[in-house]
C-alpha cells in the first residue's frame, strides 16, 4: 500500500476515514475464542472501505494518537519497560518497523542507507529527520522501542523465547484494553492469558503458544480481538480503572442519542512478527474504535453486531466488562435500522419522477451514466437549470465498472467544493456506487440527489469473497458469484455508505 497522510492535527476524528478503515471483526453472527491467525498483509474489502494492507497502519488520527501516548508515557513511566536482555530486540523492533512504514508511506516515511550499519531515518509527518548507527544508542534521542513508538499508532510487546517458552519481556503499551503492562512484564505467555475464561478449557492459548514458538522471519501473522469502550478512550488500563470504570454503570442513566455517540466497538488488530536479528517475537496492537452511531450507517455491521452482542456468553460478555451495557448495546443496534435506513426498510426507494435541482447550491456536478436515452434527457434537464444559478459541471461516463470512469468520477468529486449539489443519474448499479463514491469523498446526504432510470442490475456485495460485483438481479433472487461462483441469495438490505446489496450464499451453497 502507498498512501499520502495529510501533514495536519484533525481536531476531531475524521468519520469517513475511520468508518473506511474500520476492521469490523465480526465474520458470523456469533463470537467465539479461538486461535484465529491469519497471514499478514492482506487487504479485506469491508461494505465501507478496506484495511489490512499493511502491517503498520496510520489514519486521521495519527498525532492526536501519538501526543496521547506521550502524555501517558510522562505519566506514568511503568508503561515502558525493557528487560536487559532485551535490548537487542529492540533495535531489531525499531528497524523492522522503520522498513514497514517506508514499505507503507514511502512518501513521507524513508529509511535509506548511508554506510556499514549508518542510516538515516525520515518521517516527513512528524518532521524527523534522524542519523543513527545500529545498535549504538548514542545515535538515538531515546532508547530504540520508546523512540518507534512514538511514531506509530501500535503498542508493542516484544516476547523472549527460551526453554519452551515465551516471555513478554519488553514493550511500551499505552493503551491496554483493561490489563495492566506494567503488572505483566516479565510473564510467560501462558501466565498473562491466566484471567481469560474458557481459553484453558478450549486449549486456545496452548495452540498459540505452539504456533508463536514456530513463528518465522518473514512470514507475519495477524489476528483481531474486540470488546466495547466508552468514550474514544484509548487507554483503558488497569492502572487508571477509577478514571473509567465507573462509567460503565453511568452510561446506563444516558439517553438513546449520547448512547450511540459514546459506546464504542473496539477492535484491535494484532500483528505477530518474528524479528529476524534477535529472535524475538514482535506483538504489535493497533487499536480502533468506532461509535455505534457511526457503526450503524453501515447496516450489516449494525445487524451482525447486534447479534454478536445478544448472543455472547455470560462469562465472556462479564471478562470483557460489557455484561452491563451489553443488552442495551445491541437493543440501540437493532433499532437504529429504522432510523438508519433513509430510504425505507432495507430497500432503497428510487423518486418516480426525476427531483428538482435544488438552486440553493453554491455550484453543481451533474453525473449520467449509461447510454440509457432517460439518463440523457434527465441530465440535460438538470443542466439546463443549474447552469441558470452557479457554476455546473457535467460528467457523462459509461458505468462505474470502468477503473477509468471511476478515476474521472472521483477527479470530478475531488474538485467538487463544499456546498456543491450532486445529481447522479443512470441504472441502479451506477447511481448506487456514484452515491457511495460521493459519500467517500466526503458529500453529505444534503448535497446529493438521485434518479434510477432502471433497476435491472444493482451492486452486490459478497460476504464471502467480501466483494462487490455489478450483477443483474433483484433483491430476494438468486444470482451467481462472479468472484466466487457461489450461488448467492440477495437480501433486501443495502448499505448506502458503501452503496451496495448484501448477498450471502443460497440455502444448500457453503
Ligand atoms: C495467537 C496469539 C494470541 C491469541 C490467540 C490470544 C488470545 C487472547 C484472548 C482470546 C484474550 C481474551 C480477550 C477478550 O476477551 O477480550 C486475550 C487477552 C489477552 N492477551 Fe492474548 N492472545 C494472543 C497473543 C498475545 C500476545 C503475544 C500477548 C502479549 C502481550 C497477549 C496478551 C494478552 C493480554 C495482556 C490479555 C488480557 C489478559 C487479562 O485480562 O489480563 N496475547 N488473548
Amino acid at each position: 500500500m502507498t498512501s499520502t497522510i495529510q501533514n495536519t492535527t484533525p481536531t476531531t476524528p475524521d468519520d469517513a476515514d475511520l468508518v473506511a478503515g474500520f476492521p469490523f471483526p465480526f465474520l458470523e453472527d456469533r463470537y467465539r475464542y479461538s486461535t484465529n491467525v491469519e497471514p499478514a498483509e492482506q487487504p479485506v474489502t469491508t461494505p465501507a472501505g478496506q484495511w489490512g494492507t499493511a502491517i503498520v497502519d496510520i489514519d486521521s488520527e495519527y498525532r492526536a494518537e501519538i501526543d496521547q501516548r506521550a502524555a501517558i508515557l510522562a505519566a506514568d513511566p511503568t508503561r515502558h519497560a525493557v528487560l536487559p536482555h532485551m535490548v537487542p530486540a529492540t533495535w531489531d523492533a525499531m528497524f523492522t518497523l522503520m522498513r514497514e512504514l517506508d514499505a507503507a508511506y514511502p512518501e513521507q516515511m524513508q529509511l535509506r542507507s548511508t554506510g556499514p550499519d549508518e542510516w538515516l531515518w525520515r518521517n516527513d509527518i512528524l518532521g524527523i529527520e534522524q542519523h543513527f548507527r545500529y545498535g549504538d544508542a548514542t545515535t538515538l534521542p531515546d532508547e530504540p522501542l520508546r523512540y518507534i513508538t512514538s511514531q506509530v499508532q501500535e503498542d508493542i510487546a516484544l516476547l523472549d523465547q527460551r526453554n519452551g517458552q515465551l516471555f513478554v519481556d519488553a514493550g511500551v503499551v499505552t493503551f491496554a484494553a483493561d490489563w495492566s503492562f506494567g503488572f505483566d512484564v516479565g510473564m510467560s505467555f501462558l501466565e498473562i492469558h491466566g484471567p481469560v475464561p474458557r481459553v484453558r478449557r478450549e486449549g486456545v492459548i496452548t495452540r498459540a503458544h505452539e504456533f508463536l514458538k514456530r513463528l518465522q522471519p518473514h512470514q507475519p501473522y495477524r489476528r483481531s480481538n474486540w470488546t466495547l469502550t466508552i468514550d474514544r478512550r484509548l487507554d483503558v488500563s488497569t492502572e487508571i480503572y477509577p478514571e473509567w470504570g465507573p462509567d460503565r454503570e453511568a452510561i446506563l442513566l444516558v439517553d438513546d442519542a449520547e448512547f450511540g455517540r459514546r459506546v464504542h466497538l473496539r477492535v484491535e488488530v494484532q500483528h505477530l512478527i518474528r524479528l529476524p536479528d534477535s529472535g524475538a517475537v514482535m506483538f504489535l496492537i493497533r487499536t480502533y474504535l468506532l461509535p455505534l452511531e457511526l457503526l450503524a450507517t453501515v447496516d450489516p455491521w449494525r445487524r451482525r453486531a447486534a447479534e454478536v452482542l445478544a448472543e455472547l456468553p455470560e462469562d465472556m460478555a462479564d471478562y470483557k466488562g460489557i455484561i452491563k451495557y451489553r443488552d442495551r448495546a445491541a437493543r440501540w443496534l437493532r433499532n437504529a435500522a429504522r432510523q438508519s435506513a433513509p430510504t425505507g426498510p432495507g430497500m432503497p426507494v428510487w423518486p418516480t419522477t426525476p427531483p428538482d435541482v435544488d438552486t440553493t447550491g453554491a455550484a453543481f456536478l451533474v453525473v449520467a451514466v449509461g447510454d440509457d436515452a432517460e439518463t440523457a434527457h434527465v441530465s440535460r434537464n438538470w443542466v439546463a437549470t443549474a447552469e441558470a444559478v452557479g457554476a455546473t459541471r457535467l460528467l457523462v461516463l459509461d458505468t462505474l465498472t470502468d477503473e477509468q470512469d471511476r478515476r474521472s468520477l472521483n477527479a470530478a468529486l475531488d474538485a467538487a467544493l463544499t456546498g456543491t449539489r450532486i445529481l447522479v443519474t443512470g441504472g441502479q448499479y451506477d447511481v448506487m456506487a456514484a452515491l457511495a463514491m460521493a459519500r467517500e469523498a466526503g458529500a453529505i446526504p444534503a448535497e446529493l440527489s438521485s434518479y434510477v432510470v432502471h433497476t435491472r442490475d444493482l451492486p452486490l456485495y459478497c460476504a464471502h469473497c467480501r466483494t462487490t460485483f455489478r450483477v443483474e438481479g433483484c433483491a430476494g433472487g438468486v444470482v451467481s458469484c462472479p468472484g466466487c461462483a457461489r450461488d448467492l441469495e440477495v437480501h433486501e438490505h443495502h448499505s448506502p455508505t458503501m452503496g451496495s446489496f448484501l448477498a450471502s450464499a443460497a440455502g444448500g451453497d457453503t
